[in-house]
């Protein structure tokens, strides 16, 4: 059917929202459990979706979830910047609870399947879409199809490797994300006694103490986007996530990422911020448990 609960479950906020086709009709968002455990989390969960249900009518329900998923979409194989996830049967868990049906995608993913179902990708046959936040996730779009890889993997940015010592919550060094995630930036800011708020610090940027925090992060992230553009060719690089959204983000990154880039690179794709902000994700996230039939573009 056309009605259906869509949820983005960040680092920070879990949000969710009922959607008709591709128009919200009412949105809800809570702080994440601050341990981001399973139990708290899953409990959070099952309060907003039931917030969201009109009278007792199941509707059924798509989650974005922050991780890597078994190639069937049943468990949760690794959510890195969420302890004791692994090898949760998380769709059969909130099917249970919910008594509805569930599916689960990740939710970098359901950003780029809502971007290209309603937001400046749509139409777009080749654009990958980044989400720029407590972790950087990506949903990679080639010849009009989300790329999954050989085991439901594929499109992981944040794992991408720019550094070398930097612990990223994966158990790996080096990655992305523990450069230029937002948690990431935040753990540098209280080291150096500053707040641990990138809301804060990002208007401070030109001030020489804040500026050794954030210049790292948009240098690693200007040359993901431009080793994308070059392994990819894609027409559009989208971002989304709470970062994408700090004022005149564009400007900085843009000299940044032309530096990087191959001259022959350097206008054949748009960099874009997401017009839709958190909508995105949640229109996706719906899109997994709508009917096809009513819901193509
Ligand atoms: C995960 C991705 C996720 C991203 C954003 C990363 O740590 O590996 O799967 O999309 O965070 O939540
Ligand atoms: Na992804």
């Amino acid at each position: 059917d056309k009605l259906a609960i869509g949820i983005d479950m960040g680092g920070h906020y879990i949000k969710a929202a009922l959607i008709e086709e591709k128009k919200i009709l009412k949105r809800c968002k809570v702080s994440t459990s601050k341990t981001r455990a399973p139990e708290g989390v899953i409990d959070q969960l099952q309060r907003i979706i039931k917030q969201l249900q009109p009278s007792d009518n199941a509707l059924p329900v798509g989650v974005g979830v922050p991780g890597f998923l078994d190639m069937g979409r049943q468990h949760v194989v690794l959510l890195p910047n969420f302890p004791n996830w692994e090898g949760l049967p998380l769709k059969c868990m909130l099917e249970d609870r919910l008594k509805t049906n569930v599916a689960i995608e990740n939710d970098a993913n359901c950003f780029a399947l809502g971007e290209g179902l309603a937001g400046l990708a749509k139409g777009l046959k080749n654009f990958v879409a980044i989400t720029l936040g407590t972790g950087i996730g990506g949903g990679i779009v080639l010849d009009g199809k989300l790329l999954q890889g050989a085991h439901g993997y594929a499109g992981e940015p944040g794992h991408m490797v720019f550094g070398k010592d930097e612990s990223c919550g994966c158990g790996c060094r080096g990655h992305l994300e523990a450069i230029s995630g937002t948690d990431a930036m935040e753990r540098r800011a209280i080291r150096l006694g500053l707040p641990d708020d990138m809301e804060v610090l990002w208007p401070r940027r030109k001030e020489a103490a804040v500026a050794e925090i954030i210049r790292p992060s948009l240098d690693s992230i200007s040359r993901a986007i431009a080793s994308i553009v070059h392994l990819l060719d894609p027409e559009m690089i989208i971002l989304g996530g709470g970062f994408s959204r700090a004022e005149g983000l564009l400007q900085e990154l843009k000299p940044l990422v032309q530096s990087y880039l191959v001259p022959h690179f350097r206008d054949t794709f748009r960099l874009e911020i997401s017009s839709l902000g958190n909508d995105a994700a949640l229109l996706g996230a719906a899109s997994l448990v709508q009917d096809r039939s009513t819901t193509a573009a």
